[in-house]
């Protein structure tokens, strides 16, 4: 059957009053995890604001609060960071796994592949309690930045590096990429780039990681769903669009031609435009906040200041705001960390918000299962395939 045979006409849904088109504003889950409010422009984590979160806090101690509700107290957030850095080596037959996968068009087929098969090394997978898919929960978020570097360095010839127990978590992961530590100024950058990518309420990905769990198909299964909704450009792959574009633009001579000739073309900006946030998403306003403070000489400077310039066009053309992509495209880029990678980071950020979001739907299942409204033909005769 030809695609345009099975494209339905708008016309056919916007009769039909029951239909909320890409369920936008339908309310399918309760969450104590996080709250967008998309007409102020705010998001908190449990009730924290997430600007204060990125400001004064630490990945883990947002691992912490997504994980258990409440910010840990020292003894608990050293316990935490002990018991994440311990997961942190993976089983050895994943490494020889990822030695045998081929290269894939992005890091994300790759690290999905492999989420995919920790569920075929889970050492108990029929305690479905909470307290065991807690600790799988813990064994993803370590293990994700591990998976993804290995791939990375084996990608470009060169041996995995093995995890340090002595990083924090996104330091570590900068350091199993390049073989040395960040600084104390990178570190930051990393590490305020997870915090506001953990958690995102009911975002596709999310989404799709509630359903999968919903059917009480276990955690594996929930993320392995969860990274291929993220892989899509409408979503997280957004962060490596819009690198793209601010390297195709190349300068702020360029900006205003391209904006207008792509805007004239109806060809959508990456890293513009929100479902919910119909002002400044709030974590683009603290992640470029961070990068214009950074010296003139890093390289994140020169293409946040170019990303400016391409936000006040836009803004001036479309009236569309950036979303968080759009500076965490610079950010990553600034710390040396391929392009094609930048979903499959986000997925090892927000890692912690699938598992959170899993272990909530666990608690309190109740199977998602939408409906659809039938437009297709009706009551016709079948003919054996000889009178077609
Ligand atoms: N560039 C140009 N026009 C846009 C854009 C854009 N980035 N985003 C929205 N629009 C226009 C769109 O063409 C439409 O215009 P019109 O009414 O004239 O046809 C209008 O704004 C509404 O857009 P929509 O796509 O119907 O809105 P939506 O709520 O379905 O889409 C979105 C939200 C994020 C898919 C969309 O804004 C988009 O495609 N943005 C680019 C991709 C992107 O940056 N994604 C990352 C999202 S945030 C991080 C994450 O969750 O991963």
């Amino acid at each position: 059957m030809g695609g345009d045979k099975l494209a339905i006409q708008r016309t056919d849904i916007e009769a039909e009053a029951r239909l909320e088109r890409g369920l936008a504003d339908v309310v399918a889950a309760m969450t104590r995890l996080s709250h967008v409010d998309g007409v102020e422009g705010k998001l908190s984590y449990c009730g924290y604001d997430v600007i204060d979160l990125a400001r004064y806090a630490t990945y883990e101690e947002t691992v912490y609060l997504l994980l258990y509700g409440d910010l840990p107290g020292s003894a608990q957030l050293s316990a935490l960071r002990s018991e994440l850095a311990r997961y942190r080596r993976v089983n050895p037959a994943l490494l020889q796994m990822l030695r045998a996968l081929p290269g894939a068009p992005t890091s994300m087929e790759v690290l999905r592949t492999l989420v995919s098969a920790m569920s075929a090394l889970d050492p108990s997978p029929l305690d479905k309690s909470q307290d065991a898919n807690l600790r799988r929960a813990k064994r993803l978020i370590s293990q994700l930045p591990t998976l993804l570097t290995a791939h990375l360095r084996l990608r470009q010839g060169e041996e995995p590096i093995q995890p340090s127990e002595d990083l924090g978590h996104a330091a570590n992961l900068y350091y199993m990429l390049h073989g040395a530590a960040p600084d104390a100024l990178e570190t930051r950058i990393l590490d305020m780039a997870f915090i506001l990518m953990a958690e995102h309420e009911l975002n596709a990905s999310t989404f799709a990681v509630r359903v999968v769990a919903s059917t009480l198909s276990d955690l594996f299964a929930a993320f392995t769903a969860g990274m291929g909704a993220l892989n899509g450009p409408l979503h997280g792959a957004a962060n490596t669009e819009s690198m793209k574009m601010l390297l195709e633009i190349g300068s702020e001579a360029n900006v205003e031609t391209y904006v207008q000739g792509a805007l004239a073309a109806k060809r959508k900006i990456m890293g513009f435009g929100h479902r919910v946030y119909k002002t400044w998403d709030p974590r683009a306003v603290i992640l470029r906040e961070m990068l214009s403070k950074l010296n003139d000489d890093l390289p994140a400077v020169h293409w946040c200041k170019l990303a400016d310039r391409v936000q006040d066009t836009v803004f001036k053309t479309k009236a569309l705001y950036p979303n968080v992509d759009f500076y965490a495209g610079p950010a990553l880029y600034g710390l040396g960390f391929p392009m094609e990678a930048f979903p499959a980071i986000f997925a090892c950020a927000r890692s912690v918000g699938w598992a959170a979001h899993a272990l909530e739907q666990y608690a309190d299942n109740h199977l998602i299962r939408p409906t659809t409204q039938y437009v297709g033909p009706e009551d016709r005769v079948y003919r054996p395939v000889q009178e077609r």
